[in-house]
C-alpha cells in the first residue's frame, strides 16, 4: 500500500515516532523539523496526492489534529477522519472508508498513535449501508 505522512511543527515529533515504529514504507511529505509552519500547506499537499491516486492512504498530524483535518477535507475525494483512539481509527475505516487519518501530536500518546495507524492501515471498509452513506458524502462535493 502506498502511504504518505505529513505534519506541521505540532505533529513533527509524533510523525517521526510513527515512522520509526511502524514497518510500513511511508513517503514523508514533511515538515522536516520543529520550526513553525502552516498546517493547511501540509494537509492540502498530502490530500491532493491521495486524491490523485498517487497514495492510497494518508496520515496527517498537527497539534490538535483539527486544523490539518479541516484543510485535507477541502480536497475533493478526501475523507480525513480526526481520530483519538483505537475505536475511532477502526470506525473511520469500517464505516466511513476514510482515506486519511488525522491526529493531534499534543493529544494522543505515541503508543496510541502507533496502534491507531496500524488499525487504520489494516481495517477494511464494510460497505453495504455504509457505502450508501459515503456516496451521500461524495455527492455533497
Ligand atoms: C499550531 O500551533 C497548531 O495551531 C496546529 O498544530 C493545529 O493544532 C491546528 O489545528
Amino acid at each position: 500500500m502506498r502511504i504518505a505522512i505529513a505534519a506541521d511543527h505540532g505533529g513533527f515529533e509524533l510523525k517521526e515516532a510513527i515512522k520509526k515504529r511502524l514497518s510500513a514504507p511511508f513517503t514523508d511529505l514533511g515538515t522536516n523539523n520543529a520550526e513553525s509552519v502552516d498546517y493547511p500547506d501540509f494537509g492540502a499537499a498530502l490530500a491532493r496526492r491521495v486524491a490523485s491516486g498517487e497514495f492510497e492512504r494518508g496520515i496527517l498530524i498537527c497539534g490538535s489534529g483539527i486544523g490539518i483535518s479541516i484543510a485535507a477535507n477541502k480536497i475533493k475525494g478526501i475523507r480525513a477522519a480526526l481520530c483519538h483512539n483505537k475505536y475511532t481509527a477502526e470506525m473511520a475505516r469500517r464505516h466511513n472508508d476514510a482515506n486519511v487519518i488525522a491526529m493531534g501530536g499534543r493529544v494522543v500518546d505515541e503508543n496510541t498513535a502507533v496502534e491507531m495507524v496500524d488499525i487504520f492501515l489494516k481495517t477494511p471498509f464494510e460497505g453495504g449501508r455504509h457505502a450508501r452513506r459515503v456516496e451521500k458524502i461524495s455527492a455533497l462535493e
